[in-house]
C-alpha cells in the first residue's frame, strides 16, 4: 500500500518526483502565477486560451527538473467527488510515467480534512491492480509514497489521523476486490470462510465463526442447505463481529456469498456465467465492512452475516418445483433455481432478526433486472424505513457510491403467491428487482432494513477512474460511511 504523507509548505517546497498541481476551472494562468511566478512563465502559451483550463480530468504535464502535472478538478465549488476522482486521476498519471514519490499541492485546501481524504482515497483506490495470476506483473516499478502539501499549520496530527483512516479503508476495499476477482475453483465457500478467519487474525476487535455443514443443519438454514446440495464444495455460514462501544446502536449485515452462480438447474447460458464469480460480492463487502469498522473504531456493535455456497446443477440439485420449509416455518416453492441468491438470504435474515438488532442492511448481487435498470453506477436501494434509506442515500453520496431508491410496491406481493406454498421465489417477468425485494422482505419481521442489489456496481467491465476492470469492492466504503452516520444518529427509534 502507497504510504501517506503531509507537509506543510509552498509548492516550490514540495517532495516528490511529480507533482501534480490540482486547477478548478477558470483563469488558470492568473492561478498558476499566484503559486509559482518561474512556473507560469515556463508554461507560457500553454496557459492561453483554448488550452488547459482546469476542466475535469483535463491534464497537462510540464517536464522541468522534476514532472509537474496541472490536473483540472473543474468547476468550483469542487465537490469531494470531484477531489476524490482528481486523486485517481494523478494515481493513473503517476504509474504511466513510472515514478516513486508523489506530492500534490492542495493550498489553503491542505489542511482541509474531506479534500485530504477524498484526493488521498482516490489515489489509493485507482492503485489496485489483480496481479496474482499475470506472470510479467512484477519488477515494473510502482508508485511507493503520496506527499499531501499545502497549508497544514491547524494540525498535521489530525490530518495524519485522517489518512490513516483512509489507508484502512482502502485496505479492505481491496480486501473485497481480491475476495471478488479471485477465481471460482480457487475461492469456495471453505475459502472464503477460511480469508474471513484471517481478517480476524489480523485486525484486533475482530472475531469470526464460522459454521460447517453440520452446524449449519443445526441451525436449520434450509434455503442454504437446499442451494448447496447442487455443489460437492460444503456451504459455509460465516458470522462477523465487532463491538465497538457498549452502548452503541446495533447493527447487523447481510451479505449474498454465491462463490459461483450456474443458476443451477435452471441453467444460465454460457455468456451469462462468464462473470459469476462476482456473485458473492455482498458477502465479500459485507467483511471488508466489518474489517473497516474494527480497524477504524466505529462506535456501533455489529454483526455480519454470510452464507456462502456454490450454485451448481449436481445430481443431488435441488429442483424447480421443489418446496424450502424455513426454520421460522415460513415455506417456499423454488420454480427457478437461479433465483438462489434470495434463498439463502432468507435464513440470514431471519437468523439477524432474531438478535434483535436496531437496523438490519443486506447487500447481494442479486438480480439482472437492477443491473439492466440502473447500469453498472448506481445500486438498487429498498426498504421499510425511510431514515434508514435515508440515511444509506446520504452514506453513498458522501463515499461516491451511488444508489437509487426503488419502491417496495406492495401490490406487487401477489406475484410471489404459490399454489402449494406460502411464497414462491420467483415473480412474473416485471419488476425483477423489487420482487426480490419483496421476497426478503417477507423474512425480516418488523426489523428496520434495508436492501441494496448491487449487480450492477460490484464489478465493472471498462476500467473506472477509481478501479480497474473486475471488482469493484462496492459497498465497503458505503457501509463504513453509513455506520458512521448510524452511530451519530444514535440509531435507535
Ligand atoms: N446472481 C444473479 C443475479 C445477477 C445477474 C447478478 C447478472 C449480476 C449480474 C442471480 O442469482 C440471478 O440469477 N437472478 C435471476 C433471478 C430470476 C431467475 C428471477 C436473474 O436476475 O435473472
Ligand atoms: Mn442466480
Ligand atoms: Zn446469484
Amino acid at each position: 500500500m502507497v504510504k501517506l504523507e503531509v507537509q506543510g509548505g509552498e509548492l516550490r517546497a514540495a517532495r516528490g518526483d511529480l507533482v501534480v498541481v490540482p486547477l478548478p476551472e477558470g483563469d488558470v494562468r492568473a492561478a498558476v502565477r499566484r503559486l509559482d511566478r518561474r512556473l507560469a512563465t515556463a508554461l507560457g502559451r500553454r496557459l492561453g486560451p483554448g488550452t488547459f483550463g482546469g476542466r475535469t480530468d483535463e491534464l497537462l504535464v510540464h517536464h522541468a527538473e522534476r514532472a509537474i502535472v496541472l490536473l483540472g478538478v473543474g468547476r468550483e465549488p469542487v465537490t469531494d467527488d470531484s477531489w476524490r476522482r482528481a486523486g485517481a486521476r494523478a494515481r493513473q498519471e503517476a504509474e504511466r510515467q513510472r515514478v516513486r514519490r508523489v506530492a500534490v499541492y492542495l493550498g489553503k485546501n491542505g489542511g482541509n480534512r474531506e479534500v485530504v481524504a477524498a484526493f488521498a482515497e482516490g489515489f489509493l483506490l485507482a492503485g489496485y491492480r489483480f496481479g496474482r495470476y499475470l506472470s510479467d506483473s512484477d519488477g515494473r516499478r510502482r508508485v511507493e509514497r503520496l506527499v499531501l502539501v499545502g497549508d497544514v499549520a491547524a494540525g498535521t496530527t489530525a490530518l495524519r489521523r485522517v489518512l490513516s483512516g483512509v489507508d484502512a479503508l482502502a485496505r479492505e476495499v481491496f480486501r473485497a476486490r481480491d475476495l471478488v476477482n479471485e477465481p471460482a475453483s480457487v475461492k469456495t465457500p471453505s475459502f472464503l470462510a477460511e480469508q474471513a478467519s484471517a481478517a480476524a487474525k489480523e485486525i484486533p476487535g475482530l472475531e469470526v465463526e464460522v459454521w460447517d455443514r453440520k452446524r449449519i443443519v443445526r441451525e436449520e438454514l434450509a434455503g442454504l442447505l437446499a442451494v448447496a446440495r447442487g455443489s460437492r464444495e460444503e456451504p459455509r455460514f460465516i458470522v462477523l463481529r465487532y463491538s465497538g462501544v457498549a452502548a452503541g446502536p446495533r447493527v447487523a449485515l447481510v451479505g449474498k456469498a454465491i462463490t459461483f452462480d450456474s443458476g443451477g438447474l435452471s441453467l444460465k447460458p454460457a455468456k451469462s456465467m462468464e462473470t459469476m464469480k462476482y456473485d458473492m460480492a455482498g458477502g465479500a463487502a459485507v467483511i471488508g465492512a466489518v474489517a473497516a469498522a474494527a480497524r477504524l473504531g466505529v462506535p456501533v456493535r455489529l454483526t455480519g452475516y454470510v452464507p456462502a455456497t456454490e450454485n451448481l446443477p449436481g445430481g443431488n440439485a435441488q429442483k424447480p418445483g421443489d418446496v424450502i420449509r424455513y426454520r421460522n416455518g415460513r415455506t417456499v416453492e423454488v420454480l427457478n433455481t437461479d433465483a438462489e441468491g434470495r434463498l439463502i438470504l432468507a435464513d440470514a435474515l431471519a437468523l439477524a432478526r432474531l438478535d434483535k438488532p436496531d437496523v438490519i442492511i443486506d447487500v447481494a448481487t442479486l438480480t439482472g433486472a437492477c443491473r439492466v435498470a440502473l447500469g453498472p453506477l448506481f445500486a438498487g436501494l429498498m426498504g421499510n424505513d425511510q431514515r434508514l434509506v435515508d440515511t444509506l442515500l446520504a452514506a453513498g453520496r458522501a463515499a461516491g457510491e451511488r444508489l437509487w431508491h426503488l419502491p417496495l410496491v406492495p401490490e406487487y406481493r401477489d406475484d410471489l403467491k404459490s399454489p402449494i406454498a406460502d411464497l414462491k421465489n420467483v415473480g412474473g417477468d416485471s419488476a425483477g428487482a423489487i420482487i426480490a425485494g419483496l421476497f426478503l422482505e417477507e423474512f425480516v419481521g418488523g426489523a428496520r432494513w434495508a436492501h441494496l442489489d448491487i449487480a450492477g456496481p460490484a464489478f465493472t467491465e471498462k476500467d473506472l477512474p477509481h478501479a480497474p476492470r473486475g471488482a469493484t469492492g462496492f459497498g465497503v466504503r458505503l457501509l463504513v460511511r453509513c455506520l458512521e452516520r448510524l452511530a451519530d444518529e444514535g440509531a435507535g427509534r
